[in-house]
């Protein structure tokens, strides 16, 4: 997003939520690899939504009240370290293109912090991200706070999650558009990939054409480890090794997304290596399928949360059941939850900064309430059922090694729901239309 002004409306808008508070709110630091050698920065998701400034070792401190004001802490212009780490905006520039009130360097930050700080109250008034969240942001910006507020380590600021996690939930129309390219690029990167596809590579020289593809689309970075699992390490949920050889026979099942102006995409797909599903293939392939799309259909504004994964599980026994997999009632197979044998995981979650993104699933306020959450219009999750068979004796031989899930980026609309990730082919006879396609 090369606008800021959108950025600078999320904190106009964090402002008024806050009233006569203070946000603070820290980037992540980089972090090394070995000797000299950083991991590629990424900037922490809430920092980012609140700002789009893109480098590590910054602090934002929102301040409410009759006249709010976004303050801006960076580090300072150095033409010596511009050399070899590139170019640094300083606090100068940094206010102007990123839209602050006031920016100063990062050196000075022990010295005004606590004057910006003044009269402000740990629990009442003074909001941050809480260390129990998965947020490097929360980790640098409440170690930081003891400090400038003298505040005890126990001392508890208000939850700033809260607010930002509903906000970050319901998505504009440019992170749409965001992530509907996201999603575009990671659908025809899985295409290349399968076109690619044939016996005897490794696992690894797919996931190295996917991430090329991501590359040479703009897409610099995947979204997270991607998943190339042939056979029976698609049975394994998070396979990330991906360094087996393919089998004829045997499917592949790929978990791959890209990151694109920091928004993830979460494609799944499965596909025979040689290019045509078993006969038992096909029949757990059909059961997953079906159970994607109806859980799909019930994506939409007013459904609950769970409405898709009991979807999901409904398609996933009835086609076990049909197929002497499972040999109990249906009764018995909910109640004792025997199809989490086969499909052990959620079938969604929400998508956007983060793979795993935030936002709640549950009305949580009340610890006793577990009603999920309703659907709302401009809400982003993933809808992903699969099936794994691990070799077992009261299981057919055929059958065993087959692990297939099937996942798609949704978007709830105003009257239902649009598949952004849909140019990923998932149809068995378009999946054989292009499986080992394209030369070497
Ligand atoms: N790629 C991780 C997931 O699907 O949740
Ligand atoms: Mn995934
Ligand atoms: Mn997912």
């Amino acid at each position: 997003m090369e606008n800021f002004t959108e950025f600078l409306n999320r904190r106009k808008q964090l402002l008024n939520l806050i009233g006569d508070g203070i946000a603070v709110i820290s980037n992540s630091n980089e972090s090394s690899r070995n000797r000299d050698c950083n991991y590629p920065f990424r900037s922490d998701s809430y920092f980012h939504y609140l700002t789009g400034f893109p480098e590590p070792a910054a602090v934002i401190f929102l301040v409410g009240g009759n006249k709010p004001k976004s303050i801006i802490f960076c580090k300072p212009k150095d033409k010596s370290k511009e050399v070899w780490d590139g170019y640094i905006y300083g606090p100068k520039e940094a206010e102007k293109k990123f839209l602050f009130d006031e920016a100063y360097a990062l050196n000075d930050i022990d010295k005004l912090a606590p004057k910006i700080l003044e009269g402000y109250i740990a629990d009442k008034n003074i909001y941050c991200l809480p260390t129990n969240i998965l947020s490097n942001s929360a980790i640098l910006t409440s170690k930081n706070l003891f400090k400038w507020t003298h505040a005890d380590a126990e001392s508890e600021y208000c939850d700033l999650s809260i607010i930002l996690d509903e906000m970050r939930c319901f998505k504009s129309d440019t992170e749409i558009s965001i992530m509907q390219k996201s999603a575009n690029i990671a659908a025809q990167s899985h295409i290349y990939a399968m076109g690619k596809t044939r016996p005897g590579k490794f696992e690894y020289q797919i996931e190295g054409e996917i991430l090329n593809q991501f590359i040479q689309s703009g897409a610099r970075n995947p979204a997270y480890g991607s998943i190339v699992a042939s056979g029976i390490n698609g049975c394994t949920l998070h396979y990330v090794e991906n360094n087996s050889i393919l089998k004829a026979g045997d499917l592949l099942l790929i978990d791959a997304g890209c990151e694109l102006e920091n928004y993830a995409s979460d494609i799944t797909r499965t596909f025979p290596i040689d290019g045509k599903f078993t006969s038992p293939q096909k029949d757990i392939y059909q059961i997953v399928l079906n159970a994607q799309k109806e859980a799909i259909k019930k994506v939409k504004p007013g459904n609950f949360f769970d409405e898709p994964h009991k979807a999901a599980i409904d398609q996933i026994i009835n086609g076990l059941v049909d197929l002497k997999l499972l040999k109990v009632s249906r009764d018995e197979i909910i109640e004792k939850k025997l199809y989490m044998k086969f499909f052990m995981h959620r079938t969604s979650h929400w998508l956007g900064l983060d793979v795993h993104d935030v936002g709640k699933y549950n009305n949580s306020l009340k610890k006793e309430d577990l009603t999920p959450i309703k659907f709302k219009n401009r809400n982003i999750l993933t809808v992903e059922p699969g099936c794994y068979i691990k070799p077992s004796k009261d299981i057919p031989e055929e059958f065993w090694g087959i692990g297939i899930r099937i996942e798609d980026d949704v978007l709830v609309t105003s009257d239902g729901n649009n598949v952004l990730s849909s140019n990923a082919p998932k149809e068995i006879a378009d999946l054989e239309n292009v499986i080992g396609i394209l030369n070497e």
